[in-house]
């Protein structure tokens, strides 16, 4: 094949490891891939190129990474021809121990570098050598620099998660920035992505109309440490709310979010364009991982729990109905029972709407991996992770269950699971069985709220009404409320305070 040629005919597997970044990463080369001709595919086995984009940042994914490139090296011998390619963190992070364990994996490839993978399988394909193509001078055997396609031009890409409707964008990630300056001491993911590296605005926002155009609803902007979004512009500086006004302004959007906030330097002026920007959800993902100052201080957090307290309070404050969810990370290096009481305190206090709960990895490179020994027990670190994930179940819950009878906004993003299972079921002519309901939704509040709810593909990529019935810690489900019916009678009004969903 030469190089940037169409293949006719190829086959991509390409399996997703690790965070909403990596999702965005996939969906950019599958783009890539797509456009010289591939398609993708669900078997890894038979594919033609197999690709696995890797997380670094728990030892958990790394291993789970290396059984999916482990699972490729039959296939690989039985086809030659193949071409297995690691990509993302892993590859960034370990590459020798990868390529030493893994002798059938052609290329590695960094998550800065990921524009060149159309080069890199074409030289694997003509020369048969193992390729590395790492950030900065790191890469080895390759001579792909002069090769690479522009990548900037495709940052945002659709990705459309609308279940069951392949192809159709409702919702998309934008890239606003890479990497991260802050090295929390547990952290890989500065050594991984690098040096913080902001993206121009208008890109921003001329991507943000290009996908807006081709018809989505919604966009999450993607980065590290979003809050610390900065760009010089006439001698201005451009900042996350500046940003957030521009995007705001994109026609055809109905809903912006951003991920992921860092509690320190968290601007009042971003708080406000939530409450004023209509665009902007009512939602803050603000991971605080410890709350005991002294936890904090040894993860080099640059904020105290009081600070992160305040924060949370004034966001309550200032824009009505918002919730909030956290990331925590226990058995942190010489984390005691008290401290981890802390922790257990500020999510009993804190009242999110869900948390995402950690054991700690140590992980190389990094600073409390260097200087700190990872003395908690495993045992212990499941221990405290079971019970701050039950106590925040029991919070999740109650929120949701003190939304029965109400009314939520909800942007429907596609088929259940279970509706796409029981529409293949009834493709393939199987009597779809048990309680599969082929015309589940699924719908998001502006909150951030999962709603289950019967309807029709007509309804999909809209915003409607839906009327809780009843709820779990993480659904809620109810009945669509059909404009012309006379069911809107049933809206209730809209109820301030904390854990209540705002309908606009
Ligand atoms: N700002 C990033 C953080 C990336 S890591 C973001 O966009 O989410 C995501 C989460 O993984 C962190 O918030 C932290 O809670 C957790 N984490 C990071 N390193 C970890 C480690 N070494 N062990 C356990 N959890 C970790
Ligand atoms: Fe990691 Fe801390 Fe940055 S968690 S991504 S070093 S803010």
């Amino acid at each position: 094949m030469e190089n940037g040629g169409i293949v006719a005919g190829k086959t991509v597997y390409l399996e997703t490891m690790g965070c909403q970044m990596n999702v965005l990463d996939s969906e950019l080369v599958l783009g890539q891939l797509r456009t010289l001709g591939y398609q993708p595919t669900e078997d890894a086995a038979n594919a033609d190129v197999a690709l696995i984009n890797t997380c670094s940042v728990r030892d958990h994914a790394e291993q789970k990474a290396l059984s999916h490139m482990g699972a490729l090296k039959k296939p690989k011998a039985r086809r030659p021809d193949m071409v297995v390619g690691v990509i993302g963190c892993m590859a960034e992070r370990d590459p020798d121990g990868i390529l030493r364990n893994m002798p059938h994996v052609d290329f590695l490839c960094g998550p800065g570098e990921l524009n060149k993978i159309p080069a890199m399988i074409d030289e694997v394909l003509d020369t048969r050598a193992q390729l590395v193509a790492l950030s900065e001078n790191k890469s080895r055997r390759s001579s792909l620099l002069s090769r690479a396609l522009e990548h900037d031009s495709v940052e945002a890409l659709d990705l459309s998660r609308a279940a069951g409707l392949p192809g159709r964008v409702l919702q998309a990630y934008v890239r606003i920035q890479r990497g991260c300056d802050k090295f929390c001491s547990f952290c890989v993911v500065p050594f991984t992505r690098g040096a913080e590296r902001c993206r121009p605005p208008a890109q921003i926002v001329d991507e943000t109309k290009l996908l807006a155009d081709r018809g989505a609803k919604e966009v999450t902007l993607l980065g590290q440490t979003v809050n610390s979004y900065a760009y010089p512009d006439n001698g201005r500086r451009i900042g996350l709310a500046d940003l957030l006004e521009r995007v705001n302004a994109v026609e055809g959007l109905e809903r912006i979010r951003f991920v992921t906030s860092y509690p320190g330097d968290f601007p009042d002026d971003v708080l406000a364009a939530m409450r004023d920007l209509p665009k902007v959800c009512e939602y803050l993902h603000i991971p605080v991982q410890s709350g005991s100052d002294a936890v904090l201080a040894r993860m080099n957090r640059r904020y105290t729990v009081g600070q992160y307290v305040e924060l949370l309070g004034r966001a309550r404050e200032i824009v009505p109905g918002i919730t909030l969810a956290s990331d925590f990370i226990v058995g942190f290096c010489g984390e005691t029972d008290a401290e981890f009481g802390a922790s257990y305190e500020l999510v009993e206090r804190m009242r999110f709407k869900h948390i995402f709960c950690f054991k700690y990895s140590p992980r190389p490179m990094t600073v409390a991996d260097k200087r700190s020994p990872d003395d908690v027990p495993q045992e212990v670190k499941r221990e405290r992770n079971v019970t701050l994930l039950k106590l925040q179940e029991r919070i999740s819950r109650e929120q949701n269950q003190s939304l029965i009878g109400q009314t939520v906004e909800v942007l429907v993003e596609g088929y259940s699971k279970a509706a796409v299972k029981a529409r293949a079921a009834v493709h393939d002519c199987e009597r779809p069985v048990g309680w599969r309901r082929p015309d589940q939704l699924v719908g998001r509040t502006r909150t951030d709220r999962i709603v289950v709810f019967s309807g029709g593909e007509r309804h999909i990529g809209t915003l409607r009404s839906v009327h809780v019935q009843s709820a779990t810690a993480l659904t809620l489900f109810g009945e669509l409320i059909e404009e012309g019916t006379g069911n809107e009678a049933r809206i209730s009004p809209p109820v301030a305070g904390p854990s209540t969903d705002r309908t606009r």
